[in-house]
C-alpha cells in the first residue's frame, strides 16, 4: 500500500474575533507549527489512528454516526471528519494511520481544526474522485468540530487553516465566505507569546454565541448593524456586546486599509483597541491574559498587542517593528 502524508497548520488570528458566527470579518494567518497525518488506506471498513504520544490506536467503524463518544477525545475531530466527509459524499473505506504535531494543544492556536483540515486532506488523498474543495472541506470540518466538541463554533479557524499562504494575512467574509490573501509590511514581525491552557468546551464561548443571537433579533444582522442601532437593545449588557461585534468589524477594515498603506502604528493602535474592546465589552479576556499584552506594549518595538481567538486563556499576539 503506498503511504500517505497530509498535514495542515495552525492559526493566529491578528485581529477580527467573536465576528465570524455573526458573518462579520476576521483576518488570521497560517502559522508554522502543524498537525501531520502518514498512513494508508484500508478496505476493511475500520480506521485506526494513533499519535505520537498515545501509540495505542483508537479504532472505530468508518461508517461513525456517533464521534462524540470516541477515546481518547482528540480522536473524536478524526472520526467527526470522517462522518462529515462521508455524508458530503467522500466515502472512507477505512485506513489505518498516525498523527503528530508540534502545535501546543488548548493554547488557542487552532490545533483541533489543525486535526480537522490534516484529516480531510488525508482523506481527500486516499478517496476515489469526486472529493471536496477546500471551502466544502473547511464547512465539513467546522461541523466535525461542533459535533465532536459541541462548542458552536464560526468558520473562521477551519477555512484559514483550509485557504490560508505562509507569510500572508487571509481576510475572510465570513457571510459569504469570500478570501483574500493580504500580505504583510516587511517592516513588522508578529509575535505570538502563549499565556495559559484553556478549553472552550462548556466555556462561556456558547453564550456570546447565543447573546449575538438575541441581538440579532432585535437589531438585525450584527454584520449589517451601526452604532445607532445598539442604542435600541434592551440591556446594557447586550449593548456592550453588540458594539464589540460591529466596532471589531470596522477595526478589521481599518487594519486591511492600514496594511495597503503601510501604516504600522495603525496596525498598532487597531490591535491594542481590540484587545480593550474584547476586555471590556466582551469580556473574553482574563487579568492574566491582560497582563501579558501589559507586559508586551512595554517592550521595545512593539506597536500592538491583543488576545487572540476565543480567549479565556490561550495566546496573545502583538506586532512588532522589525
Ligand atoms: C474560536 C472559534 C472561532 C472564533 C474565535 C473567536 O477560535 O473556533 O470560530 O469564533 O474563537 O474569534
Amino acid at each position: 500500500m503506498t503511504s500517505v502524508r497530509a498535514f495542515a497548520p495552525g492559526r493566529v488570528n491578528l485581529i477580527g474575533d467573536h465576528t465570524d458566527y455573526t458573518g462579520g470579518l476576521v483576518l488570521p494567518m497560517v502559522i508554522e507549527r502543524r498537525t501531520v497525518i502518514d498512513g494508508t488506506a484500508t478496505n476493511d471498513g475500520v480506521v485506526r489512528i494513533a499519535s505520537a504520544d498515545e501509540p495505542e490506536p483508537a479504532v472505530f467503524a468508518a461508517d461513525i454516526d456517533d464521534p462524540e463518544t470516541i477515546e481518547p477525545r482528540w480522536a473524536r475531530y478524526v472520526a467527526g471528519m470522517v462522518r462529515e466527509m462521508r455524508l458530503a459524499g467522500v466515502p472512507v473505506s477505512g485506513f489505518d494511520a498516525s498523527v503528530s504535531t508540534d502545535l501546543p494543544i488548548g493554547a488557542g492556536l487552532s490545533s483541533s481544526a489543525a486535526l480537522e483540515i490534516a484529516t480531510g486532506r488525508f482523506i481527500r488523498s486516499i478517496a476515489a474522485e469526486p472529493t471536496l474543495d477546500d471551502v466544502e472541506m473547511a464547512l465539513a470540518a467546522q461541523r466535525a468540530e461542533h459535533r465532536a466538541s459541541g462548542v458552536p463554533c464560526g468558520i473562521m479557524d477551519q477555512l484559514c487553516i483550509a485557504v490560508g499562504q505562509p507569510g500572508r494575512a487571509t481576510l475572510i467574509d465570513c457571510h459569504d465566505l469570500s478570501v483574500r490573501h493580504v500580505a504583510l509590511p516587511d517592516s513588522i514581525d508578529i509575535d505570538v507569546k502563549f499565556v495559559a491552557q484553556r478549553t472552550l468546551v462548556g466555556s462561556e464561548y456558547s453564550d456570546r454565541v447565543a447573546a449575538c443571537r438575541t441581538i440579532e433579533q432585535h437589531i438585525g444582522p450584527l454584520r449589517l448593524a451601526s452604532m445607532d442601532d445598539v442604542e435600541s437593545l434592551p440591556d446594557p449588557r447586550l449593548k456592550r456586546r453588540a458594539r464589540h461585534v460591529i466596532s471589531e468589524n470596522q477595526r478589521v477594515r481599518d487594519f486591511v486599509a492600514a496594511l495597503e498603506s503601510n501604516d504600522v502604528d495603525e496596525l498598532g493602535r487597531l490591535m491594542t483597541d481590540s484587545h480593550r474592546s474584547l476586555a471590556s465589552d466582551y469580556e473574553t479576556s482574563n487579568p492574566t491574559m491582560d497582563q501579558a499584552v501589559a507586559e508586551l506594549l512595554r517592550r521595545p518595538g512593539v506597536l500592538g498587542a491583543r488576545m487572540t481567538g476565543g480567549g479565556f486563556g490561550g495566546c496573545v499576539v502583538a506586532i512588532r517593528r522589525r
